[in-house]
């Protein structure tokens, strides 16, 4: 069944605050499905100013000027949702977010600490909590993890009866974008340049994905901890973003590896590896279960910034329906395809 606005459901007036490569992809799912778009909001530069539907290359205007974030009017915006895409740390968006929630706006966050701001940042979380329930509106972070990782575990447990541990492997592309981003993940270092890199862009985002889940499923999280390794190999690898073989011993990547304990005695352990991904391989993410039954749950996924723009997309008519405050996609309901975004 599709997930459709209910009978006497607030109708979006959706913004897009941060117009980079996922903010523009979900104004095109959202342009496409008809959703009515009422603002979009950038930092200085040269896109504030254009209309957004020639920015999106939707190749017409749809009447939507891009504004500065900074000196917009957000009050008399008339917007009731904004999808923001602009950072992955709570701590660098704090800014936005008192903007969109002191106006009353509801937030769809695409930053990955928005997945689970009690696990990012308790502090910060309390805050959002507060800001939002004082005005009336809801916060929710998701994006591809929403269904590739968050549900997918919840689910994979749904039918045990003995629970030991849970384990999450996944391998997702470090060769998507840029070079420089595929050295964020290791991609062409030595492995002293491994072990001096600055993890600032993913360090300690990854480790949320297993707290989530053992959360949602009702464990009292004791410990979380992550760490970070080279994923390296005995044979050459071609790097097309670097045009050369890299040789064994220098990294084709990161191997995070997380684990959680629980009071119950339940443990979860991700190894989660963003590299060169071998010929003929797909990004894929997998839940497995120590328990009865031994139960396995696999995604395969393509197309991940479609993806993830969609699941931004998709959560709308949940988010204008969620009670005010901090609200997880683990307590939205599974994601479905909603009749806007189709
Ligand atoms: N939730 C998930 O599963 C998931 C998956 C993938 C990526 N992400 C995250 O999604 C975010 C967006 O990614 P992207 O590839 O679209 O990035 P991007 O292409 O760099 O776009 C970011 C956009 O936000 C604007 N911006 C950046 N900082 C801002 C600020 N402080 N205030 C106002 N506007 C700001 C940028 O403006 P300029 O044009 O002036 O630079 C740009 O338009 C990143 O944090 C990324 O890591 C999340």
């Amino acid at each position: 069944m599709l997930n459709e606005m209910d009978e006497g459901a607030v109708s979006p007036r959706l913004a897009f605050y941060g117009l980079g490569n996922y903010g523009l992809e979900a104004v095109r799912i959202a342009h496409a499905a008809g959703v009515p778009i009422a603002a979009a909001y950038n930092r200085a530069g040269p896109k504030v100013g254009q209309d957004l539907g020639r920015l999106a290359g939707l190749g017409t205007d749809i009447g939507v000027i891009v504004q500065d974030c900074d000196t917009a009017d957000y009050a008399t915006s008339g917007v009731n949702v904004a999808i923001v895409a602009v950072t992955d740390r709570l701590s660098k968006n704090m800014p936005v977010y008192e903007q969109l929630l002191g106006a009353g706006i509801n937030i769809i966050c695409h930053g990955a600490e928005a997945y689970f701001p009690y696990g990012a940042d308790p502090e910060l979380a309390a805050r959002i909590d507060a800001l939002a329930r004082a005005n009336g509106v809801s916060f929710t972070g998701t994006g591809i993890w929403d269904f590739s990782r968050i549900w997918a575990g919840i689910l994979a447990v749904g039918p045990s009866t003995q629970l030991r541990a849970l384990k999450h492997y996944s391998v997702t592309n470090a060769q998507s974008a840029t070079l420089d981003l595929a050295k964020v993940c290791g991609v062409t270092l030595t492995q002293q340049e491994f072990a001096e890199q600055n993890y600032d862009r993913i360090g300690d985002l990854y480790k949320l994905i297993p707290h989530h889940v053992l959360h949602a499923l009702g464990y009292t999280v004791t410990k979380v901890t992550e760490h970070r390794e080279p994923v390296l190999s005995e044979q050459p690898v071609y790097s097309h973003l670097a045009g050369r073989d890299l040789e064994p011993g220098i990294a084709l990547g990161i191997r995070i590896v997380a684990e959680v304990e629980t009071a119950e005695g339940v443990t979860a352990t991700s190894h989660m590896e963003l590299r060169i991904l071998n010929e003929g391989e797909s990004e894929h993410m997998l839940w497995e279960l120590d328990g009865k039954p031994a139960t396995k749950v696999r995604v395969d996924r393509t197309d991940s910034v479609h993806t993830s723009a969609a699941c931004l997309v998709h959560r709308v008519p949940d988010v204008l329906a969620a009670a005010p405050g901090i609200r997880l996609v683990s307590q939205l309901g599974v994601l479905r395809p909603t009749k806007l975004a189709l």
